[in-house]
């Protein structure tokens, strides 16, 4: 399917094609993430979206690669396209959402008040690439990164480490409340995809 009203239908279609080449998702099959229906609305949403709450912790130690070089498949120009539509209403404060938009894992964080201070208040001395979370956020309740590591692409582990932020599985990455690295070999923060809120429950990623 070519043609899309909406980047959703477009985007099933790339994905449905082939789920099990991926050798990411076989791992996370293999690791017990918990597939769920409560994102987006489609036939086989269940093959794509899992819901990473407590449960994101099962992945498995390094296990979790994001093929870095996907985006240069024949199929770029088609995925740059595509959009997801994001329902919110069922990712609770404290929750992370993990949602899989062109081919990799996006965070969707419901963050508690702690969690926000904590990031806001973070001095940007401390920071290896100096961003304040208001530069990251379009509401500060919601934080929506990509769920790639910016050393060599692992996913990191929500409600991790020492600022309870990520803590990526493969060396030891760091990441704070608002995405940002901290400690270890990442030299970046994790990536803020496009985005934009359609009302207070949804947001359209891409
Ligand atoms: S891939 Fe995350 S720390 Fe190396």
């Amino acid at each position: 399917m070519r043609k899309t009203r909406a980047g959703v239908s477009l985007r099933l279609t790339i994905i449905a094609r082939d789920p099990r080449s991926r050798p990411c998702e076989s791992g996370a099959r293999k690791s017990g993430v918990h597939l769920s229906s409560a994102a987006i609305e489609t036939p086989s949403r269940r093959d794509f979206l899992y819901i990473a709450t407590g449960a994101v912790a099962a992945v498995g130690v390094g296990s979790v690669v994001w093929p870095l070089v996907d985006q240069m498949n024949p199929d770029a120009s088609t995925l740059a396209l595509a959009s997801i539509e994001v329902d919110l209403s069922a990712v609770a404060e404290g929750q992370i959402l993990t949602v899989k938009w062109r081919g990799g894992p996006v965070f969707v964080r419901h963050r508690t008040k702690k969690e926000i201070d904590d990031a806001v208040n973070t001095p940007l001395s401390e920071l290896k690439d100096p961003q304040t979370d208001a530069e990251r956020v379009k509401k500060p309740e919601w934080l929506i990164v990509s769920g790639v590591c910016t050393h060599l692409g692992c996913v990191p582990l929500g409600h991790d480490g020492p600022y309870d932020g990520w803590k990526c599985p493969c060396h030891g990455s760091i990441y704070d409340t608002s995405g940002r690295i901290r400690q270890g070999p990442a030299p970046l923060n994790l990536f803020v995809p496009e985005y934009s809120f359609l009302s207070d429950t949804k947001v359209k990623i891409g």
